[in-house]
């Protein structure tokens, strides 16, 4: 027998799940807490509203919301799931991850559980890790998500980040699949440059500086160089997007949508220009959820996919760029379940 292309396992990305809190935050509430305007956050960043965790709400809240409306999508069973990666950076506890307790709660007894923390490229990290793991054949049905309460760690009083970043959390389903090649999860690329590590922090809090009663407030959240992480951003997500497609014998003619991070309207602006694809293909849904950092990515998925825009076969490129640095890229046909 020929073990040929057609015999070998794939990964297959068939469903997507969103969820997020209910209270929406307006530029116009952010002008009652910092020095900001309507005017300077539109035209700088894109961002028109975000959506802000319940007081009682902690990731693993968003994590499941995302996990149930997927099920609820796909028809699959909770039970018929063999790992569940949360990709966080912003988990309920230090100890235990957050993956299990979401697990627990979805129905998911035993699954195989743990959490991954890329910053914002933490979802392309997840998604590459179920992927190796369906085609070397360790499981067969992956849940991946993305979520983020990014607002527990914002300071309130910065308005160069308040402004930016949000709450919320999205997932897909990946399923094994011995289809034909050019099918499913096609390719990944992704990489890490530590130096920029200052670049966006939260200085407080880890086993290098612990938080202690005296640590300021603001040590303890998100610390951006914001116009370094800007000239990273713009760079890495063209560059990452290129070898990619190098990689994989296509060029961004054949790509239907560019689903990048949702972290500035300006950088999608300028990967569009920089990349040569029109910019109705690369989605935006910044404008209503913000920066949710691991949730950006599958949120911005389910949008287009609720738009009608996401259709069956589409060719969709995912960029994923943040703290680290880390950045990641995915390359796959959308192909839904049904
Ligand atoms: O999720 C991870 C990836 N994150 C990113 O990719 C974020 C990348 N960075 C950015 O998106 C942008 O750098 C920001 C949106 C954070 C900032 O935009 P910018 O155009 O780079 O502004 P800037 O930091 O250069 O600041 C320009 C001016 C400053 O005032 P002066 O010094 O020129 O007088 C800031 O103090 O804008 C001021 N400013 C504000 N003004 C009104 C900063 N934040 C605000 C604000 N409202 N919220």
């Amino acid at each position: 027998m020929t073990a040929g292309p057609r015999a070998r396992r794939r990964a297959r990305l068939t469903g997507v799940g969103a969820y997020l809190p209910e209270r929406v935050m307006t530029n116009a509430d952010l002008e009652a807490l910092v020095d900001t305007t309507d005017d300077w956050i539109v035209s700088r960043t894109g961002v028109h509203e975000r959506h802000i965790a319940a007081a009682d709400q902690a990731t693993s809240d968003l994590a499941a919301g995302a996990v149930r409306d997927l099920l609820r999508r796909t028809n699959v069973r909770a039970t018929d799931v063999d790992l569940l990666v949360v990709a966080t950076s912003t988990p309920d506890y230090v100890l235990p991850p957050c993956a299990p307790i979401v697990g627990t709660m979805t129905g998911m007894d035993t699954v195989a559980a743990y959490d991954t923390n890329a910053a914002c490229s933490g979802f392309m990290y997840a998604i590459a890790q179920a992927t190796g793991m369906i085609e070397s054949g360790m499981v067969r049905t992956a849940v991946v998500v993305g979520a983020d309460t990014l607002s527990r760690i914002t300071n309130w009083d910065d308005r160069g980040t308040c402004v930016l970043f949000a709450d919320g959390a999205g997932c897909v389903l990946i399923e094994v699949d011995e289809g034909e090649p050019g099918t499913g999860i096609l390719g990944v690329e992704f990489g890490s440059d530590g130096s920029g590590f200052g670049d966006l922090w939260v200085p407080a809090g880890g086993t290098r500086t612990p938080a202690t009663a005296s640590t300021p407030h603001g040590e303890s959240c998100i610390q951006m160089n914001g116009r370094e992480v800007f000239r990273f951003a713009t760079r890495i997500l063209v560059e990452s997007s290129q070898r990619l497609l190098d990689e994989a014998g296509l060029t961004i003619d054949d790509v239907d949508l560019v689903v990048a991070h949702q972290a500035n309207e300006r950088i999608l602006d300028h990967a569009s220009e920089r990349m040569g694809i029109p910019r109705e293909k690369v989605v935006m849904n910044l404008d209503r959820v913000g920066n949710t950092s691991s949730a950006s990515i599958p949120l911005a998925l389910a949008h287009v996919h609720d738009a009608g825009t996401l259709e069956p076969g589409s060719l969709v490129l995912m960029v994923g760029f943040g703290a680290g640095l880390t950045w990641g890229s995915v390359l796959v046909r959308w192909e839904p379940r049904g």
